[in-house]
């Protein structure tokens, strides 16, 4: 009877173990952070002018904007460096605070993510070698095309039907055109425009394939940290602190449409 009532206890403290350990992390409130004293953000710096590495540091438009955050939180910015593939899994995981990595917000990802206000309008477009026969969406019918994996660029040719080659490094994508593995490499219209910029003979298209809002990503459930978060996107947003940002990466800046 003893041995039967053990049995029953080690069963019950092994099942609030389970229940403990399948609702996951918590999510974080303000106070949370400001105790930590830091604000850790799971980025992929391979997506200049948003975040690239120059000289061994991250910089870029999304980590000004961080570094403004953890200023007015009174924290330390923490930069945590990762795949693309890897920032929404780490958030959903509440193995970091924020994943700021030019995340486009959609519907999908509202399922296992809860959002901040946007704070830029984006776009995928199509880059070509100079000299291409496609030049616009309608000639990439039955063309090769390289993405990022985890990306709405992979998202939206794979739902289109087109044939993919995703590249985990945002690099490899542009590298798999410049050596013709691919006929095309979809990607937000700003990275095109900046990576293209450094490598020759690519051509950015001018036919937009979406238009996608960009936000940053955060535990499900933090609703009283993105509401702080909302507080200063928005009024940098309206008092033009972004676009200024954007200036200085000499970017144009489009606002987001609510
Ligand atoms: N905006 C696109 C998306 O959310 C691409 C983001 C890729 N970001 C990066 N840092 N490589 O899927």
């Amino acid at each position: 009877m003893k041995n039967f009532a053990k049995i029953i206890s080690l069963v019950i403290v092994a099942a609030m173990c389970i229940a403990l350990a399948s609702c996951g992390a918590a999510p974080k409130t303000v106070d949370d952070i400001k105790e930590a004293g830091q604000l850790v953000i799971a980025t992929s710096p391979d997506f200049p002018p948003f975040e690239s590495i120059e000289n061994n540091k991250v910089v870029g438009i999304e980590i000004d904007i961080l570094n403004l955050l953890a200023e007015e939180l009174g924290v330390e910015l923490v930069i945590e460096k990762m795949d693309f593939d890897s920032v929404l899994p780490g958030i959903q995981a509440g193995k970091y605070d924020i994943g700021v990595s030019g995340i486009t917000i959609t519907d999908e990802r509202k399922e296992n993510a809860d959002f901040t206000n946007p704070y830029f309008m984006a776009a995928q477009v199509i880059v070509v070698k100079e000299g291409s026969s496609i030049t616009c969406k309608a000639d990439l019918e039955g063309k090769k095309i390289s993405v990022q994996t985890g990306t709405t660029a992979e998202d939206y040719c794979t739902k289109n039907g087109y044939e993919v080659s995703a590249f985990q490094a945002n690099n490899d994508a542009c590298s798999a055109l410049t050596t013709d593995k691919v006929d095309a490499w979809v990607v937000d219209n700003e990275v095109a425009l900046a990576m293209t910029a450094e490598t020759e003979g690519l051509v950015v298209l001018e036919e937009y394939m979406t238009e996608e809002p960009y936000g940053f990503a955060l535990l499900k459930g933090s609703d009283e940290l993105v509401e702080e978060l909302n507080k200063y996107i928005d009024a940098w947003v309206e008092d033009g602190t972004i676009e200024a940002i954007f200036e200085k990466y000499g970017t144009v800046y489009v606002a987001p449409t609510k």
